[in-house]
Order: C-alpha cells, then sequence, then structure tokens
C-alpha cells in the first residue's frame, strides 16, 4: 500500500511547495481544502468541486458523530463512499467545535461533554473516542484531538490549555496506534505567545507526527497578531512535514501563511459566502447583492473561466439570489472555490518558478485597483 509521504519540491524564501502521497490521490502544495462539514461541501456536487482543482476535502467529526452518526457512516461503508468522494479527506478531532457550536460543555482532563447544538442530547468526547470515530469515518488524515481558548486570553489560561492539549495529543497518538495509509496530524497551540508555541512544538515532535498543525489562530486576533504569531510558529514545527494552519482564511490570509511556511489550510468561507451573495475574485470581493449589478450583462470576473463567469451575468447572480434561488449559491460557491483553487495554483507555480515576491506584489497590486 502507497505510504503517507511528504515531498517538498522547491523553496522560495520560507514559502514551500511539494506534494503529500495518500493511497487516494497526490495533494498539491500549498493546499486549499474546502470545507464539507456534514459530508457535503454545501451546494456543489463533490465532482464539481474537484473540476474546481481540490484535491482534499475537510470533514468533521463533530458534526458527523452527532448527524448522522459515525457507526451509521461506518456500517455503509465509510465518508468516502457516502458522500461519493474518493479523494483524500482530512477531519477535524471535534474540541475545537464543541468550545465554538455545543451547548452546556464541561471540559476535564478526561474529555469533553457537551450537549448536541442540533437536539440537544448529550454527548462525550475525548482523544481515544475521537480517534474511534475519526477511524470509523474512514478518514485519510486524522487530527489529534485539541481544545484552544478564544483570544484575547490570559497568558496562563493559554499555557494550561495548551500544556493539555499535548496530554491529549500523546494520548491521541497512542490511540490512533498503527494505520499504514492514515496519516495523524498534531496541533501546536499557545495562543500569540512565542515560547508556548515553542514549548508545544517540542512536546509534538517530541510525540511524532506525520504532519504538524498551527491551530488556535483565526480565533479573533486580527491579521497582523496571526501574521506576526507565523512569523515565528511554523518554523518551530519540523521542515520535512507538512504544516496545516486550521481554519484559515481570506486569500489575502492565505498568501501571508504561505509566504511563512504554511503547506495546507482550509476554511468555510468561499462556500459560506457563496451562499450569502459575496464572491471572492482576484480585485477583492464583490457584493452581488447590491443594486448596481441589476442592470450589469458582465460577468462577475470576466478573467475567470469557471462556469459561472462563463455562462452568467451579474444581473442573472443578482436576480437568482434576490429571489433565494438555490442557484445562486451553487454558481457563487463554485465560483469562489475556483478563485481560491487558481490562487493556491498560482502559489504554487511561483514559488517553484522561485518568483513568490513578483507574484505577492501583483497579487496585491490588483486588489488595490479598486472595485471590479
Ligand atoms: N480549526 C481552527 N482552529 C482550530 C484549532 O485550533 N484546533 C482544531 N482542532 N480545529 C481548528
Ligand atoms: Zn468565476
Amino acid at each position: 500500500m502507497t505510504r503517507f509521504f511528504f515531498r517538498l519540491d522547491a523553496t522560495d524564501g520560507r514559502a514551500r511547495t511539494g506534494a503529500i502521497d495518500t493511497p487516494r490521490g497526490t495533494i498539491r502544495t500549498p493546499a486549499f481544502m474546502p470545507v464539507g462539514t456534514a459530508a457535503t461541501v454545501k451546494g456543489m456536487m463533490p465532482e464539481s468541486v474537484a473540476e474546481t482543482g481540490a484535491d482534499i476535502l475537510l470533514g468533521n467529526t463533530y458534526h458527523l458523530m452527532l448527524r448522522p452518526g459515525a457507526e451509521r457512516i461506518e456500517r455503509l461503508g465509510g465518508l468516502h463512499r457516502f458522500m461519493n468522494w474518493d479523494g483524500p479527506i482530512l477531519t477535524d478531532s471535534g474540541g475545537f467545535q464543541v468550545m465554538s457550536l455545543s451547548d452546556l460543555r464541561k471540559l476535564t482532563e478526561d474529555g469533553v461533554t457537551f450537549k448536541s447544538h442540533i437536539d440537544g442530547s448529550k454527548h462525550f468526547l475525548s482523544p481515544e473516542r475521537s480517534m474511534e470515530i475519526q477511524r470509523q469515518l474512514g478518514s485519510d488524515i486524522v487530527m489529534a484531538f485539541d481544545e484552544c481558548p478564544a483570544l484575547p486570553a490570559p497568558r496562563e489560561r493559554v499555557a494550561a490549555s495548551m500544556r493539555m492539549s499535548m496530554r491529549w495529543a500523546a494520548r491521541s497518538r497512542e490511540a490512533f496506534g498503527d494505520r499504514p495509509g492514515h496519516a495523524l496530524f498534531g496541533i501546536q497551540q499557545g495562543g500569540l505567545e512565542a515560547d508556548l508555541r515553542e514549548e508545544s512544538a517540542a512536546a509534538l515532535k517530541e510525540i511524532g507526527f506525520d504532519g504538524y498543525a498551527v491551530g488556535g489562530l483565526a480565533v479573533g486576533e486580527g491579521q497582523e497578531a496571526m501574521f506576526a504569531c507565523l512569523d515565528h510558529a511554523p518554523e518551530t514545527l519540523p521542515r520535512e512535514a507538512p504544516r496545516y494552519l486550521m481554519g484559515v482564511g481570506k486569500p489575502d490570509d492565505i498568501v501571508g501563511a504561505v509566504k511563512r511556511g504554511i503547506d495546507m489550510m482550509d476554511c468555510v468561507l468561499p462556500s459560506r459566502s457563496g451562499r450569502t451573495g459575496q464572491a471572492w475574485t482576484r480585485r477583492g470581493q464583490v457584493n452581488l447583492k447590491n443594486a448596481r449589478h441589476m442592470d450589469d450583462p458582465r460577468p462577475l470576473d470576466e478573467a475567470c473561466t469557471c462556469p459561472c463567469c462563463r455562462n452568467y451575468s451579474r444581473a442573472y447572480l443578482h436576480h437568482v439570489h434576490r429571489a433565494g434561488e438555490m442557484i445562486a449559491g451553487m454558481l457563487l460557491t463554485w465560483h469562489n472555490l475556483h478563485y481560491y483553487q487558481e490562487l493556491m495554483s498560482g502559489l504554487r507555480a511561483a514559488i517553484a518558478g522561485g518568483r513568490f515576491a513578483a507574484f505577492e506584489a501583483a497579487f496585491h497590486a490588483e486588489r488595490a485597483e479598486g472595485d471590479i
């Protein structure tokens, strides 16, 4: 069986490009992972998601354990077959979503008890249970079970939480065991404190993982603080393993993160904002709800080759959004995911060609030209 393998092809400054080989296919890095929380990238058929250029999807332990249940998905042949996506899937471990979504949580060293945001039923997650659920789902890249406070938080809270997440990381590693062809990623915590990030990286390296995530960012600290942290955090993680920045971000966050040595990212933004009439383009954000589009026969972006831009006018997108038609979210999600994947492909080519700085300058210059 193909082993999980990360190959670095080129670097430019701290930016890296390469590929992760998995038994279900190759993930070109830097990679953007569309979010398929509830076993679907909302509004998209899986084959359409693949057409946008995505190599891997993200799924969520928290949502799937609550509905339809991990045991049920296992009986039905696993998440890949269930949702008709045969490429790699990375699953988040649940702790982060419990803290942001569930009601009534009780956190102890053992794990977290919580009430479902869907029906109020009571559940328990721990490192051991999260590893079991992610195995039942058939996840290719399993995330360690962690916890993280919203920022700003007092240093002592950030430190105590990080240390518990590191004990949970060791329990995750132990419970995951040896599963050829599947990978386990550790998650660095430590908020914005450089020494806590270092302590966390040392703990994770001691345990040993197939990849390392930078967690606990994009939780209210702002881009400047996040970049300041990323000036340091990725370098504390092994050079020869993939580095995954969780929950990021806007296109300019992505460019800045890749510049600082990040290989993988995920975010609901392109899919979620598609459903609220927001488009992301090389010239910045466009709000299709705006009345200025009502009579506009032009495509959203005349330079974009996605089905939305090839076949539909802004006037149409404005109309179907206003009318609450499903196709509005479908077309804009397709465009947004296509734009994100074009951005990743541009970043990969720029790093491979040793012209990251020029790419970054052109990226910002095009956005500065103003409203598209
Ligand atoms: N998604 C965004 N940030 C995080 C994090 O810190 N941990 C986990 N598990 N998921 C995340
Ligand atoms: Zn488009």
